[in-house]
């Protein structure tokens, strides 16, 4: 465990775990991630914000001897999601007079993944306030960032907050406070999108909640604490607002080079109108990278090669992937190719059909793409421009 002051009766008592590879076994990580703890020491009462994932408890346990400390009479539950409840029942065990502090829904939460005993929770709801003798915990209901019993905690003595899976970054770190990087910001968009996106306009509601309190930290549950709050809610300010870039994501799988080919040219075209493209392999590809140019992208092409008379099946994929994260595509299209026959696009416009974009005329080539198939591609690439001019990107 790192087990760090942070200020004054606040110290950071989570873990980094620098050897995961994959989170939800959905998003690649390329900096590992870290499970954020916190111990709040007040005048009279501790308390512990979030726990720790089930598989380092045992680890987690051990520190609080390690590190001398011998009472918690409180455990906020920020969250019921097991990465940061999952050692509750243990710290129960540890400390049997403490007491599970969180809102009706996570409790319904924690009840059943968990088995907490009801005679062990404190129900609280929005804007009730626990002292700890010279520190005030306010607790903010927060549904939907990202699951509906995700609430904040406000010490207002120390203006600080800690908002649970809300603008944290899978990222391990020496130093609990936050230094941007490249790496850092990398690692927080691909965390937003795939955690947070689908939820954008809620990001939305409490960026602006948070920058009307002011912080002087926030302290999440997953990457760094940001002492500088700006940094992060200017980042979430603009990866959550309604209008995507100058940017189309081409994601293509090909199996005998003529739908890449198509992807190739349509991307040249697009430069040519001053439109950036992001190509992506939907088998070599990093979902990672996938994420993050959904973030952006305000037109998505797909291209495909034909798998059985349908798409290949990655194509599904990425539009399955597509129309849960919600992105703030606007425009998209397909192109393709096949050899022998069959429907490469009707079942993917269907599943992008939640999505509301405007649909540009696919285009389905036998074989290799002729002059008239080169023609439609550059139409396709004037449409996208039309578009994109339209909605004021160009
Ligand atoms: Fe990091 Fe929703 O758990």
């Amino acid at each position: 465990m790192l087990y760090k002051k942070i200020k004054d009766g606040i110290f950071y008592a989570g873990m980094n775990d620098k050897d995961r590879l994959i989170f939800d076994e959905l998003i690649p990580l390329d900096n590992g991630t870290s499970y954020n703890s916190y111990l709040i020491s007040g005048s009279e009462k501790t308390a512990v914000i979030d726990t720790m994932y089930p598989k380092f408890t045992k680890e987690y346990i051990n520190s609080f001897d390690e590190n001398g400390i011998t009472k918690v009479d409180y455990i906020i539950a920020n969250h019921g999601e097991q990465d940061h409840s999952g050692s509750i029942p243990a710290l129960l065990e540890k400390f049997p007079d403490a007491v599970v502090v969180t809102n009706a829904i996570c409790a319904g939460n924690i009840k059943e993944m968990l088995l907490v005993p009801e005679n062990k929770i404190k129900i609280i709801s929005n804007n009730d306030e626990l002292s700890l003798g010279n520190k005030t915990l306010n607790f903010i209901m927060a549904p939907g960032v990202h699951w509906p019993d995700t609430m904040f905690t406000y010490i207002k003595e120390d203006n600080i907050i800690f908002t649970c899976d809300f603008l944290g970054s899978h990222y391990i770190f020496d130093d609990v406070f936050a230094v941007p990087s490249k790496e850092l910001e990398k690692s927080a968009k691909k965390y937003y999108a795939e955690i947070m996106m689908p939820f954008s306009f809620v990001c939305r509601k409490y960026v602006k909640q948070i920058k009307e309190l002011n912080v002087e930290m926030i302290l999440p549950s997953h990457g760094p604490v940001h002492n500088n709050p700006s940094y992060i809610l200017d980042l979430y300010e603009d990866w959550a607002g309604e209008k995507g870039k100058n940017l189309v994501l081409l994601p293509y799988v090909s199996m005998y080079n003529s739908t890449k080919e198509m992807i190739d040219y349509l991307a040249e075209k697009l430069q040519e109108k001053g439109i950036p493209s992001f190509k992506y392999d939907m088998v070599d590809g990093n979902l990672g990278d996938l994420a993050i140019a959904l973030v952006d992208s305000t037109t998505i092409v797909l291209g495909t090669s034909m798998v059985l008379a349908g798409p290949h099946p990655a194509a599904f994929n990425t539009i399955y992937l597509a129309g849960i994260l919600k992105p703030k595509v606007k425009v998209a299209s397909f192109i393709g190719s096949y050899g022998w026959g069959g429907n490469l696009f009707g079942k993917m416009a269907e599943m992008l059909a939640p999505l509301k974009c405007d649909i540009i005329e696919p285009i389905q080539v036998k074989g290799k793409a002729k002059k008239e198939d080169y023609l439609k591609l550059d139409k396709m690439a004037d449409e996208i421009y039309l578009k994109h001019k339209s909605l004021g990107l160009i």
